[in-house]
């Protein structure tokens, strides 16, 4: 459980700065493990910045080209904080399936060659995977799996043996599983794997959301997260990379504001991570997602959103395990896990229960999750995801099971 010492969550006081729920029809959003809703402090940043102070970046002398200019860095600035890094080592992308395929190319093809191996897990989403398998493919190198227990655990011996043959470029893991909730014991990973000689990226975009992270005592080579599931804006990622790989990695993408002389045959880049932003970046969802950064520490920090989100989650694993019919997947106690549940209701596909109980307001998710090959390990052809927020009560709990009860009662 969450230490005494961190402060309880207002959970009424952050309730009234959506406006959401400001809707008549009361509805119970359970999807936030797909993406966030926006307070109004996020949604008012960006508004005012767009509306006030915003021109291009990197590019322009007059007084609103400064002024983005400033907003811009102070963001970048913001985000690297909040989660124990530096701006040097953050690079803003368009999402963390973004980041992970700035990896796989700008790190990936020229490190990972015919023979090496990448080991990943069985519960990676598919922006955490399917980059892996293309460059291996492409590479020649083999891509080795982490099998997920019955208790949606993985075994770090496996891992061991695998690191043992002396020939893992690369883990790639996610922190906290997306459909598994799993907490994954990334420190320990990112140990044994440098002990070994690999490098690590971690997959956060579940875990920044709903944990304190801090990248820099983790030692992780790489760490990517999205901006949209921490309740900030959609078009916008992060990835922090160690600054010794950064001053190496060639860029992934090129064009305008990534360079320092371009000739007619040839083209210098620009020093750091200005080098990995071609184009013009995100601007104003940079702003957005300082601003989030700064919205969660305004109610209490992440420390508080996590306990709340831990005494959510044991509440639904209690009221959802107490009906007859439900597999719950992933660990048994809320606080082994993220602030998620995915269940298969026996006998009912996943989309038959997320439409039936959408009429009663209900937000969740049903499907895959972007990882099926974890599904396929599972055994199950897909599953039923409910996942929680600064936000999220009991009450809306308990509107949920009251639904699943209804499911069950239509399919007898
Ligand atoms: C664990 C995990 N990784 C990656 C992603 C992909 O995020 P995005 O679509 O913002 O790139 C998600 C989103 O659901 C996720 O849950």
């Amino acid at each position: 459980m969450a230490s005494p010492a961190v402060p309880a969550l207002d959970v009424a006081a952050v309730r009234a700065q959506f406006p959401y729920l400001e809707r008549e029809d009361d509805v119970v959003y359970l999807d936030s493990g797909a993406s966030a809703q926006k307070p109004r402090a996020v949604l008012d940043a960006m508004h005012e910045f767009g509306g006030r102070h915003y021109a291009n970046v990197h590019r322009g002398q007059h007084v609103l080209a400064r002024e983005a200019d400033a907003a811009y860095d102070a963001a970048r600035a913001r985000v690297a904080g909040f989660v124990g890094s530096t701006p040097q080592e953050t690079i803003f992308t368009g999402s963390v399936t973004q980041s992970l395929n700035l990896v796989a190319h700008s790190w990936g093809r020229p490190n990972v060659q015919a023979g090496d191996e990448v080991v990943i897990t069985q519960m990676e989403h598919h922006a955490n995977l399917v980059p892996w398998q293309q460059l291996c493919l492409r590479n020649g190198a083999l891509l080795r799996y982490l099998e997920v227990d019955e208790h949606g655990a993985i075994d770090l011996a496996q891992l061991d043996a695998f690191l043992a043959g002396g020939r893992v470029k690369l883990v790639a893991i996610a922190h906290v599983s997306n459909v598994l909730g799993t907490v994954n014991p990334v420190a320990e990973v990112i140990e044994r794997a440098h002990a070994a000689g690999a490098l690590v990226a971690v997959d956060g975009a579940q875990a920044v959301p709903q944990r304190s992270v801090d990248v820099a005592a983790l030692g992780a080579d790489f760490y990517g997260w999205t901006g949209h599931k921490l309740y900030g804006p959609t078009g916008i990622g992060v990835l922090h990379v160690r600054r010794e790989l950064l001053a190496e990695m060639p860029p992934f993408l090129t064009g305008g504001d990534m360079i320092r002389i371009v000739d007619f045959h040839e083209t210098s880049w620009a020093d750091g991570v200005n080098r990995f932003e071609a184009g013009t970046p995100p601007i104003v969802e940079a702003v957005g997602l300082g601003a989030a950064c700064d919205w969660v520490d305004g109610v209490g920090g992440i420390g508080a959103i996590q306990a709340h989100e831990e005494q959510v989650t044991a509440y639904a694993l209690e009221r959802l395990g107490a009906v007859d019919g439900i597999r719950i997947v992933g660990p048994e106690r809320a606080e082994d896990r993220g602030a998620l549940v995915a269940f298969a209701v026996d006998g009912v596909h996943p989309h038959d229960v997320a439409e039936i109980i959408a009429r009663d307001g209900v937000c969740v998710r049903a499907g895959q999750h972007c990882a099926e090959p974890l599904h396929r390990a599972l055994g199950i052809p897909a599953t039923t995801r409910a996942s929680f927020a600064a936000h999220t009560t009991p009450e809306e709990i308990d509107a949920l099971v009251t639904s699943i009860g209804r499911v069950l009662e239509i399919f007898g």
